[in-house]
């Protein structure tokens, strides 16, 4: 007989992501209503290892959905990659009296929780990352957020980008994935995009299309790059800074070019609507989840539909660059 769930732990972990803080409150709310206990473990696998683990009552999440960052905190844990470690988190688990896991996070995490249900502990994971590239769901927790924070500061640059009538290149994070980019070139009206995912050539895509649109009469460019890009015309595997392009852009073609990097902002700020849904929605899926004795699974949104695949199941699927987007981007940038 399946043994009853009275008990899930909570932890948040990897980068911050806002829209976690929905997630665990949807996740404490959800287990409170179902009469099931939660405790929220702090800092991540760390906090695991070091038994920094708190009963969380339902006024313990009052006024925190709107806030971005994690009331849990957040840590890398590379050390949760060793066996001995995972053991360790079990028998924490167990000393606490936690009979699942709710681990909020990027791959890695997703890593973590999938030892931790080999060794015994069910865990379900939710995908929090501003990244967006985590291929069993179109989307992330944070991603909204990020791109939107994206949006409102390029607004800003583009006001004095025109009043110069320069160049501004704009990196982004994303790690190896290029969406935040992508979504942020469109809604900025970016004139180039470069993403690790799809090869570009500086000389084609970004010069030759600021030369035509010279010709045609515009005079400011917003350039929006991913940190993950490699640059072709500098060498084949160096790492392509917003600097770097900005004096190769203003060299090429005379324009005055600046470089923003805009970096852990993006990870900030209150979630928008759109990730607090999804964290709504996410959270009190994964507790359904264990209360029905589902352990090894982690949650996603597929065409608008919350859904679950097995851990490593989702841990293979590759994520596919949006080729119809990206022809999108580059269509209407002239
Ligand atoms: O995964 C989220 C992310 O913000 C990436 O976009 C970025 O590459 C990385 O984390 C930065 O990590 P850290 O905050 O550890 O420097």
């Amino acid at each position: 007989m399946r043994k009853e769930v009275c008990t899930i732990g909570v932890l948040t972990s990897g980068g911050d992501a806002p829209g976690m803080n929905a997630a665990v409150r949807a996740v404490v709310r959800t287990a409170l209503y179902h009469d099931i206990h939660v405790k929220g473990i702090y800092h991540g696998y760390a906090g695991l290892l070091e038994g920094h683990i708190r009963n969380l009552s339902l006024r313990s999440v009052s006024n925190i959905m709107e806030t971005g960052g994690t009331m849990l905190y957040s840590a890398r844990s590379p050390e949760f990659y060793h066996i001995e470690n995972v053991r360790k988190g079990v028998l924490n688990c167990r000393a606490a009296n936690i009979d699942g896991l709710v681990v909020i996070g990027g791959d890695g995490s997703f890593r973590g929780a999938k030892a931790l249900s080999d060794e015994g502990i069910p865990c379900v994971g939710i995908p929090g990352t501003i990244d967006n590239d985590i291929a069993s769901t179109d989307y992330t927790l944070g991603f909204d957020t990020a791109v939107n924070t994206v949006v409102e500061n390029v607004d800003r640059l583009r006001d004095t980008t025109q009043s110069h009538a320069r160049c501004s290149v704009v990196e982004v994070m994303g790690r190896h994935c290029g969406d935040i980019a992508l979504h942020s070139a469109i809604c900025t009206g970016a004139v180039s995009v470069l993403i690790p995912e799809i090869e570009f050539s500086i000389d084609k895509d970004v010069i030759d299309t600021m030369k035509k649109t010279l010709s045609a009469g515009k005079n400011h460019f917003i350039v929006m790059m991913a940190e993950g890009v490699t640059g072709n015309e500098f060498t084949e595997d160096e790492h392509l800074s917003a600097a770097m392009l900005a004096k190769y852009i203003q060299d090429k073609t005379g324009v005055q070019t600046r470089s923003t990097v805009l970096g852990h902002i993006q990870r900030g700020g209150r979630p928008t609507a759109r990730d607090r849904v999804l964290a709504a929605s996410m959270g009190s899926h994964a507790v359904r989840l264990l209360r029905d004795g589902n352990g090894s699974r982690v949650v996603g949104e597929r065409n608008n539909t919350i859904v679950d695949f097995e851990i490593t199941e989702a841990l293979a699927m590759e994520k596919n660059v949006d080729w119809e987007l990206f022809r999108v981007a580059k269509e209407i940038s002239l």
